[in-house]
């Protein structure tokens, strides 16, 4: 019967394909409307071509242009797309050439990649970039990460990473933009805006991916790929929110993650991939799954083999399979066995297309050949990574001005296992990068520093472990010095995917050196690199100040020497809070308020995080005038336009990024203390002063979403927060 069913299906494929065959090939003509190309196409194709489209394979990291070869044959050239793990523009013409000139409608390849925080110029962890909050710089910085990938094969990279994150156990809390759901959507936006450019066609633009589709932080306990028990009502109010603000600013991609959404994986969760992305949010790009997330099913006990795996992830609405092949094995005999429409295989066929008429692939398949030189690390691009490690950089504590450092010092220790190291500056999923393309923190600080001071340099210890045999030179070198800055922090291998910790503080062996240097009675400046929030509340008593740099990238070295230095007036603030102890987590700026706020505290500790998501200091002092308000009643179809003026009453000029939160104190559905409804950040010269203004759009700035996503914008108090101030307004009807 099933035998019967294939060969009509396949007749009646071919009369179909012999019926269109003779006329003009549409798809081919680039004058052509991009929909119209994708209706010729689709209506060529047969059901193996269609099949092909949805696959994703890996191609190895091949350095040797003489193997391509082996490597093309070894992919079949109607494939959908390849994840390119290569820097090689030349391997991938070849791959392309094969996809070209040996399927038989000549349908491009897509090449796809983790371009994360830049290609081979390293710019810093995304974590980092939300603590700049500088979406423009952002914005440049992922075009030049755009505009490195193309030229070395890539059109598709897998970013920006929205994943809002609560919990550092989790190592991916590196790869999104913190713990705020509009900090996400900013930068998400941000980051799709500097890889996909003007036009998703142009020379340098490639098609960004949001992931990881949705709520992948909320993994229990930190632990990757674990259960997500995420209510209605915390989907659509938190997890929801920066991949709905990143559809609109254009993204054309979206990766489903591994998590298991109470109940119905991601990876074949109807509501998500389909009602809400498609239905509601009508996007007309594609969804891939993230890595072999599809055979998992099985081992998720959603599907009992990867027949069924393939049936209910591809009838949930997840266009292309990464990797596991399932959709190959499967999708064929279940449309044969009338299980899948025919309409579902073509709608997704027609999204992977659509993808790559408007990437330009069908009439620029090939990527223009230059050289390495031209290609990577152009010192304009060099400027731009440099900056954005500057502006993410935090200062923690700065007690009685300990930094800048003084220009008397001629002695300065500096010890850590982060003091020479290249690879933890350059941070997780870097994987093309090039760990000799970083400047240490050694050579930053002896090339800002030049001869005026001398440098005592002691490992003092490993990142991890509890070899203490390298304390007593670290204690050398702090003798002879007048302050020690300790250079701290994780292995780059402690986060990102799989990277989970049952801690957030730092190796025993990285603090029992902090004790140690801390007897000397010199001030100690601990520099932290690290890509979670850390437990701090052992080392913040020891340091007289501590600033965190994160895994700042390329320029990490000379981005902190300027900070160090004075040169460069620090202006980062956190995105995620850190709590006082592991045991705090989750611990975030917009909880709900508990039922009894004076009670319900620890008994063993302060229930105060160590630093609230929004710390952060400067060289100089910003003094906030008082809010101003346009009105203090406004009624539902008014703006409210509400204005700060600050002032840097220092003598460093300086930036300083203004954030301005609502709190919604009864409502409906109780809503979070505050929450972060828009933020700005400006230059303010020594003594001068600046204007922020902060429009109010009720329906944007004051509603809040039901368990089923619909806004509610109720009348009643509100008030606005920015800094320490608090202002009441009135909504009306
Ligand atoms: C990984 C990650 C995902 C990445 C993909 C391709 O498992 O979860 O973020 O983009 O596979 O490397």
């Amino acid at each position: 019967m099933k035998r019967k069913i294939l060969l009509l299906l396949v007749l009646g494929q071919v009369l179909y394909i012999g019926s269109v065959a003779g006329q003009k090939m549409i798809y081919k003509d680039s004058e052509a409307s991009v929909e119209a190309r994708v209706k010729d196409l689709v209506s060529r194709m047969n059901l193996e071509e269609k099949i092909l489209q949805l696959n994703q394979w890996v191609s190895g990291r091949n350095l040797n242009p003489n193997n391509v070869g082996k490597v093309v044959q070894n992919i079949p050239a109607g494939l959908g797309s390849i994840i390119y793990q290569n820097d090689n523009p030349i391997a991938r013409n070849q791959i392309q050439k094969n996809s070209m000139e040996n399927s038989r409608l000549g349908i491009p390849m897509l090449f796809g990649f983790d371009v994360i925080h830049g290609f081979r110029t390293v710019y810093p962890i995304s974590l980092a970039q939300a603590c700049s909050w500088n979406p423009d710089l952002v914005t440049k910085a992922c075009a030049v990460a755009a505009k490195e990938a193309k030229l070395s094969g890539i059109d598709w990279t897998f970013s920006p990473m929205i994943d809002i994150a609560r919990d550092g156990r989790w190592g991916r809390v590196a790869e999104g933009y913190g713990e705020d759901p509009y900090t996400n959507g900013v930068f998400g936006s941000a980051s799709v805006k500097g890889y996909q450019g003007e036009n998703l066609s142009d020379p340098y633009s490639i098609a960004s991916c949001l992931k990881h589709f949705v709520g992948y932080g909320e993994s229990e306990g930190g632990r990757d790929y674990h259960y997500s028990d995420i209510s209605r009502q915390s989907l659509w109010e938190t997890y929801l929110v920066p991949y709905e603000a990143c559809i609109k600013a254009g993204a054309v991609t979206v990766m489903a993650s591994f998590n298991d959404i109470s109940g119905i994986p991601a990876t074949a969760n109807y509501y998500t991939l389909t009602e809400i992305l498609k239905e509601r949010w009508g996007f007309d790009g594609f969804v891939v799954s993230d890595w072999n997330a599809i055979d998992q099913l099985i081992d998720q006990g959603f599907a009992s083999d990867r027949k069924e795996a393939g049936y209910k992830a591809f009838m949930s609405g997840l266009e292309m399979d990464m990797k596991d092949n399932v959709y190959l094995d499967n999708l064929a005999e279940l449309v044969a066995e009338g299980k899948i429409p025919m309409e579902k295989i073509d709608d997704a066929v027609s999204r992977v297309l659509r993808i790559k008429f408007r990437l330009g692939l069908f009439d620029q398949p090939y990527t223009p050949v230059v050289d390495e030189q031209s290609r990577y690390l152009q010192p304009e691009s060099r400027a731009i990574a440099n900056k954005l490690a500057a502006e993410s950089m935090v200062l923690l504590k700065n007690d009685a001005q300990t930094l800048p450092l003084s220009k008397s010092f001629k002695q300065i220790a500096l010890v850590g296992p982060m003091v020479k190291n290249k690879e933890s500056l350059i941070g997780a999923w870097a994987t093309l990068s090039k760990a000799d393309d970083a400047e240490t923190i050694f050579e930053g600080l002896n090339n800002e520093f030049g001869n005026s001071v001398v440098f005592n340099y002691a490992k003092g210890c490993d990142f991890d472990g509890n070899d203490e045999s390298g304390f007593k030179e670290a204690l050398e070198a702090a003798q002879k010095s007048e302050i020690i800055l300790v250079c701290l922090g994780e292995k780059k291998e402690w986060s990102g995917e799989n990277a989970s910790r049952s801690s957030i503080a730092l190796p025993d062996v990285q603090e029992k050196l902090v004790e140690a240097l801390a007897q000397t009675g010199k001030p100690i400046v601990l520099i932290l690199s690290n890509g979670r929030p850390l437990e701090l509340n052992r080392l913040e008593p020891l340091s007289d100040a501590i600033l965190e740099i994160w895994q700042p990238g390329v320029a990490g070295g000379s981005a902190l020497a300027g900070i160090l230095s004075g040169k460069i007036n620090p202006s980062g603030k956190l995105a995620i809070t850190f709590p006082l102890t592991s045991g705090q987590i989750p611990i975030y700026y917009n909880m709900r308020q508990s039922a009894r706020p004076l009670q319900g505290k620890y008994q063993d500790i302060s229930t105060e995080p160590l630093y609230w998501f929004g710390h952060g200091l400067s060289y100089t002092a910003y003094k906030y005038n008082n809010i101003k308000l346009s009105a203090t009643k406004i009624r539902k179809d008014e703006k409210l336009t509400a204005e700060v003026e600050v002032t840097n009453t220092g003598a460093l000029g300086g930036k300083e990024a203004v954030l301005w939160f609502i709190s919604d104190p009864a409502a409906s559905i109780t809503r979070p203390m505050k929450e972060l409804k828009y933020f700005e950040k400006k230059e303010i010269n020594a003594g001068e002063k600046m204007l922020y203004r902060f429009e109010i759009d009720p329906m944007r700035d004051l509603s809040f979403p039901d368990a089923d996503g619909k806004k509610h914008l109720e009348s009643g108090d509100f008030y606005l927060i920015v800094n320490n101030q608090k202002v009441k307004f009135e909504l009306v009807d």
